[in-house]
């Protein structure tokens, strides 16, 4: 599974690709606003710290707006992967992009059946939102297993972007499923590494080494 982090904080960006965790980033409108930056300019210090894809979307929504947004942030790296609405626009100008050789993220889907639309558009990556069904009382996981389940049956090589994750569990469930990609925010993507039994078997270890009065090397 491939993790991308889901923010514009060029400071979290930074410190988790040092870790070697990071396989590329999403952004979005609320995501710009929160960092207050420019798009341009924090998309593209972005795309020079990561080596993967950096998702920046458009915000227009009728086709030749989107495809003028798109032809912009796509000039800003060659990382650049595009994200669009799932709309009818949005699907149409992901045709046109990924035939163009751009790399495309459909975004805002809550349905197998958008997933469906998506792959046959020629999406790169499909954006499932888990956190968001979850609120409204569905399950966002099980669409994440449908989806799986339809691109399955017919070999679509679109990859299924986990996105809206809230918790650990999330990203968990999501892997046990097949998602090829988790998009996580910061603080999540951090708490992985949590364990109790981690923390205390290291502890005892530490206080166990310190009695035998030795160093290594
Ligand atoms: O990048 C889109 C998605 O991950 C948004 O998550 O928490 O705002 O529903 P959230």
């Amino acid at each position: 599974m491939k993790f991308f982090v889901d923010t514009a904080d060029v400071k979290e960006i930074r410190e988790l690709n040092d870790l070697g965790l990071l396989d590329g980033v999403t952004t979005n409108p609320s995501l710009i606003l929160k960092a207050g930056r420019d798009i341009k300019e924090v998309t593209k210090e972005i795309c020079d710290i990561v080596d993967g894809p950096v998702s920046a979307e458009v915000t227009a929504t009728e086709y030749a707006e989107i495809m003028r947004e798109a032809a912009v942030l796509a000039k800003i790296a060659d990382n650049i992967c595009i994200k669009l609405p799932l709309t009818l626009d949005g699907l149409k100008a992901c045709k046109a992009l990924t035939s163009d050789g751009h790399q495309t993220n459909v975004t805002l889907c809550f349905s197998a059946t958008q997933a469906l639309l998506a792959a046959k558009a020629g999406a790169t990556f499909i954006s499932p939102f888990i956190g968001r069904l979850d609120d409204m009382g569905f399950d966002g996981m099980e669409v994440i297993a449908e989806i799986r389940q339809v691109y399955d049956n017919y070999g679509f090589e679109t990859e299924i972007l986990a996105a809206s994750i809230r918790s650990v569990d999330h990203v968990k469930r999501a892997a046990l499923i097949g998602a090829d990609v988790a998009t996580i925010p910061p603080a999540t993507l951090k708490a992985l590494v949590k364990h109790p039994l981690t923390d205390k078997g290291l502890e005892q270890f530490l206080a166990d080494w310190a009695k035998t009065g030795q160093k290594i090397g």
